[in-house]
Parts: C-alpha cells; structure tokens; sequence
C-alpha cells in the first residue's frame, strides 16, 4: 500500500509534495521519491528508506545539477512513498518512474497483474527498463501510445492494463496536466484555489485544501490548476460528489476512522486484493514463482509444518484445511514457542512455513532457524519487507496488507489467510490433486473475495453492533465452531481478550459435552460459527446442546443457510462461497464484535495494555 501525491497549481511544490508524503507515512514505506517538470523537463530525486534520507537527497540535488529540484520552483510533481511488492528495495526501484527518455513521469499504488506479458511486449519493441517494477510499464505504455495528447496516452494504458492499481502520470510537454486512473485502490482530487492535489489518501494535502472530490473505479481524471475533469474509460464525462473534510490531524492520520484497528479492518479488501492480485495472473493457475520451490520438489514433498504465534497461528490453522483438503498432502501445526523445544524430527522432503506478519517474532523466528538447520526449506510469510524472517528463511511469500499499526492483528490476519488459499492451490496444482477444471474455479472464487470482503464489512457491522450493545458488560464470551471454522472461533476469541479484556474461550464444538458445557447459564453469549463445512449438520446440534442450557447464541452463517437462522438466537450472515474460503469472510463479524464491546467498554482499541504489536523476546 503505497502513497502517492500530485501537484499542478501556482506555488512551487517540491516542498509540498514532500509534506503530503509524510502525512501518507502512517500507511508505511521503504523508499520514497519525488519527481518535478520545470522547463520542459523532469527530474526526480528518489531515496531508500525513510523520508529524512528523501530530504537529504532532495538537498544533495543541488549538488549534482538536478535543477528542478535544488531550485525548487517547479509547479508541477508527483511524490511517492513505496511499499515494495514487485522488485526490492532500492533506489532504481522507487517511484516516480520514468519512460525511455523520462518524458513521461508516473507514481503507482497497486499491482499490475498483467506486468510480465507488457513488459516482454515492450522489451522486444526496445523500450529500456531502469527497474524491476510492475510500475514502470504504465511509463513505457503511455509513451508508446503518444501522439502529443497526454489524456488520450493513458486512456490507452489503461485499457491495457490489468491489476489493482492508481496512478498519476506527468509529461514533460504538458507543464499544467496531470492526469490519474483508478481501478480498484484508492485515488483522490484535493481541489484548490488556482492548483489541485490528487493522492492516494485525503491526509496527503488536508493542510492546503479540504474540498475532495470522489475518484470512482474506472475513472480517469484529468487535472489542471484550474480544476479537475473526470470520464470514464472512453472519455465520457461523469459527475462526481465535492465533498467538505472536517477531520482533525489524528482522524486524517486514520483516514477518517476513529482508531487504526477499524481504519485497518476497512482496509481488508485492498490488503486481499494486493496479497492475490497478481499470483492469480492467469484464470487456471497460481504464481508462486518467488517461491524458488519447484512443482518437481513440491510434488515429492512428505509433510508441510507451519510454525507461528498468536493470530498467525490461527491464519495457519485455516491454511491447514486447505492444503490437506486441496493438495492431499499431511499439514503439522504448532505454536512456535512450543515447536522449537520439542526437538522435532524435520527433513529435506519438509516444506516449512512461518507465518509472522511483522518478521520479528523471536518464537517464530526461532523455529524457523532450527527447520532450516534440520534441513527442512522454509518459507516465511510475512508482511514486512527486509524483516529477520526474510533473512532466516530460503524464500519468501509476501502478504501485502501494507503496515498494520493497531496491536490487534486484521487485514495481516486476512492477507495470510489468502496468502494459505494461494499455497494451497499452487500445491494442488504441482501435485496434480484437483482437476484443473476445479482449480480455475476456486480461483476465480478467491478473485472475489476482496469485494466479497468489503461486501461482509458494510452488512454485518450494524448487528454486530446490537450483538456488543446486548453483551458488552458480559462476564464471558464462549466461541464454538468445527472443522475450518474453529480457527476462525480462536480468532474471535484472542480479538475478544485482547482489546476487551473480557475472558473468553474457543472451544472445538464437538468438546462441549466433555467439560465446558457446565460454564454456560442463561447469561452466557455464545458466538458460533456456522458457515458451510462438511460438518455444518453436525455444529448445529451443538448449538441446539447450547440453546437447551439458555445460552444466548449468536451464528455466523453462510448467505441462505436459513437451518441456522432456524437454531440460534441470532445469525449473522456472510457472503456465500465454497466452504473453504468461507473463514477469511467469517472472522469479519467477530473482528467487529470485539471492536465495538472494546468501544462500549471505552478501551483503547489501537494498544492495549500489557501487549506490544512485535515480540521480539522470547
Ligand atoms: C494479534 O492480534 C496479536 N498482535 C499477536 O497475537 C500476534 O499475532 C503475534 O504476536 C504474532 O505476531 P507476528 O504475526 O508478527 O509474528
């Protein structure tokens, strides 16, 4: 989740664009860079890590003759703050991207899923990459359509282009143009007096203007000091909403949400979107090339063992139903902190995998160390590029949640859980398990899983909201699911303590009978989850067991499973699909729960006591 900002006005921006980019900082980066037009040509300053390292850059400018920037009179830019997804962390890879003769400027926020193929295109008609980026190809697209008409360029690149992506394109003819197109991830128009913004995020320019306007998926915008125009994809003009801001700083650093945590569950969407965009680039077969592991090892493998703590330990747990279930092959499960002292017996057919979303959990890292010695290839999975687990493992899947600032972990917990669907199918795939009929299928299922995601957001929340109102001053939460929807119950259950501090179990359903079940009274809120699984019939009579002792229960249920609306006192509905995706659209309502019962119990939701968002000690 990158950042991006553009400036067309009066005043000189240098300064400006570089200003928007801190207040994109919240949303995390490794590198940034900021390109400016002044008579008639571009140049751009980019620099590794943090802004501070930009701002000396931008000074050194002035010392090797980069005019533009050290003279800083420039009115027109764009500035970029990168989260690397496509190519590592380096100057050549930051953004803003040039053309072949850097006529052509652009910044971008997303996947291009269609980016090998345009750049093989490109390559053999002799356009020269500088990066190892999915975004430099939107620069090489748009001069390869110019005929002196920047908006007609992009309107060309867009039509070829496929992906979850924003951007914002400059030319060096064109002093007083930018022009952006959205499909999918965020872009919005600061409207000025005399100049104009556009930015992946309102924060970006909320000091000089508070006068945004919407940006729609498949809109392009075409942007002059003097106003914003915006069309569709074949040039038709469409109307869209002005509105007036009033956030305060902190709110704008939240994106308008009141804390991280329920800005960070919004965000679900885009961070499953980015984890599978492009490793779903083709409709019958999962990209896991980065893996460095292949189909041939992956056939002969004997046993996967994921490794992880906390909430990435239950992302392991859903994982494990889709691995065994897709790709037939045995899946061992441990918390790291267990794992590494039980002196574990690994080998070279192992495949391993930590899951750790900041890269610096000691357990995790620990356990990941020892497979590796023990001659097991491990995968790290995490969110954090250039963290210890990159380096402790032989190779890497990335989630691309972007950076998760509240403690509790959601749109990391939803990445990983995405990021384990894709394994699983890759591994289906290699070991020729499923039908490739069937795996087209399931993947153009996980295609909709980000609107189906945001879909579970906006339908739940206001009864998930009554659910906390009724329960909030509750004594115990009891969570009961089986099969794939167990990890989910620990999930809602670890939610539930963490920010409410409200004691609250997750017990596989099957085990009421055996102890648990004496914990229940008429008081007693018991949330379970009953989303399709092979064993649904068998949660329902749990949950009739549970009713019988007066227990309130409240169901999540898959869409149109009304013998479960029938059972419970509640249901809560989410989206259908097949039953294994159904946890990554399940835990939403119970993230939401414990959310607002923190919220009634007025917790801080963002850092809750006695807990760190990394846990490096072990
Ligand atoms: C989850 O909300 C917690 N913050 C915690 O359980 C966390 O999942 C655990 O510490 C693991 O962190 P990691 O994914 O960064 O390794």
């Amino acid at each position: 989740m990158c950042g991006i900002v553009g400036y067309v006005g009066s005043r000189p921006c240098r300064d400006l664009l570089i200003a928007g980019l801190e207040k994109l900082e919240y949303r995390g980066y490794d590198s940034a860079g900021v390109s400016l037009l002044d008579n008639g040509r571009i140049e751009s300053v980019r620099a590794v890590g943090n802004l501070a390292n930009l701002r000396s850059a931008v000074e050194a400018a002035a010392g090797n003759g980069t005019v533009a920037v050290a003279e800083a009179e420039a009115t027109i830019g764009l500035a970029h703050t990168r989260w690397a997804t496509h190519g590592r962390v380096t100057e050549e890879n930051a953004h803003p991207h040039g053309d072949c003769s850097d006529s052509v400027h652009i910044v971008l926020n997303g996947i291009v899923e269609n980016h090998s193929e345009l750049r093989r295109e490109l390559a053999s008609e002799g356009h020269i990459f500088s990066s190892e980026t999915d975004a430099e190809i939107v620069a090489h697209l748009i001069e390869r359509n110019y005929e002196g008409d920047l908006t007609a360029a992009v309107r060309a690149a867009f039509a070829e282009l496929r992906g979850h992506y924003s951007f914002v394109a400059m030319h060096a003819d064109h002093p007083e143009l930018l022009v952006g197109a959205r499909q999918e991830c965020p872009l919005i128009i600061g409207l000025g007096e005399g100049e104009n913004f556009l930015a992946s995020a309102i924060p970006a320019f909320l000091n000089e203007t508070r006068r945004v306007m919407q940006v729609e998926n498949g809109d392009i915008v075409v942007m002059t000091p003097d106003g914003a125009t915006v069309t569709d994809a074949a040039g038709g003009e469409l109307d869209r909403e002005v509105d007036e801001v009033t956030w305060d700083e902190e709110a704008a650093e939240k994106g308008g949400y009141s804390t991280f945590m329920m800005k960070e569950i919004h965000e679900q969407p885009d961070a499953v979107a980015e984890t599978i965009t492009d490793r779903l680039p083709n409709v019958d077969s999962v990209d896991l090339s980065e893996l460095d592991f292949t189909n041939e090892r992956a056939a002969k493998l004997r046993r996967v063992v994921i490794v992880a703590c906390g909430t990435s330990y239950h992302a392991g747990l859903v994982g494990r139903y889709a691995i065994e279930h897709w790709a037939r092959i045995p899946v061992e499960m441990d918390v790291a902190s267990e794992f590494r002292y039980r002196d574990p017996v690994l080998g070279p057919d192992d495949l391993v995998i930590g899951i750790t979303q900041s890269g610096e959990t000691a357990d995790t890292l620990a356990a990941m160390r020892l497979a590796r010695e023990r001659g097991a290839h491990v995968v790290a999975l995490t969110n954090v590029m250039g963290s210890q687990a990159t380096r402790d493992a032989n190779s890497v899947l990335f989630t691309r949640a972007g950076l998760e600032i509240g403690v509790a972990a959601t749109k990391t917990f939803t990445s990983q859980i995405a990021a384990m669907y894709l394994l699983g199918l890759w591994l289906a795939e290699a070991r020729e398990t499923l039908e490739p009929k069937r795996i087209a299928e399931l993947i153009a299922e996980m295609k909709s899983l980000p609107h189906l995601v945001e879909e579970t957001i906006e339908s739940t929340e206001a009864q998930v909201r009554a659910v906390a109102r009724s329960h909030f001053e509750g004594r115990f939460f009891l969570y009961l699911g089986r099969n794939i929807g167990l990890p989910v119950c620990l999930e809602g259950a670890l939610k539930m303590k963490e920010i409410s501090y409200i004691p609250s179990d997750a017990y596989a359903a099957g085990e009421m009978k055996h102890g648990p079940i004496a914990l229940l009274d008429e008081s007693t809120p018991v949330v379970c989850v009953a989303s399709d699984s092979p064993v649904l019939d068998k949660v329902l009579s749990n949950v009739a067991e549970v009713r019988a002792r007066g227990a309130d229960v409240i169901a999540i249920a898959t869409d149109g499973s009304d013998e479960v609306a029938e059972t419970a006192d509640q249901t809560i509905f989410v989206p259908r699909t097949d039953w294994v995706l159904q946890p990554i659209l399940a835990v939403v309502p119970l993230q939401l729960l414990a959310y607002h019962t923190a919220r009634l119990l007025d917790l801080n939701v963002d850092q809750p006591r006695n807990l760190a968002k990394t846990v490096t000690v072990e």
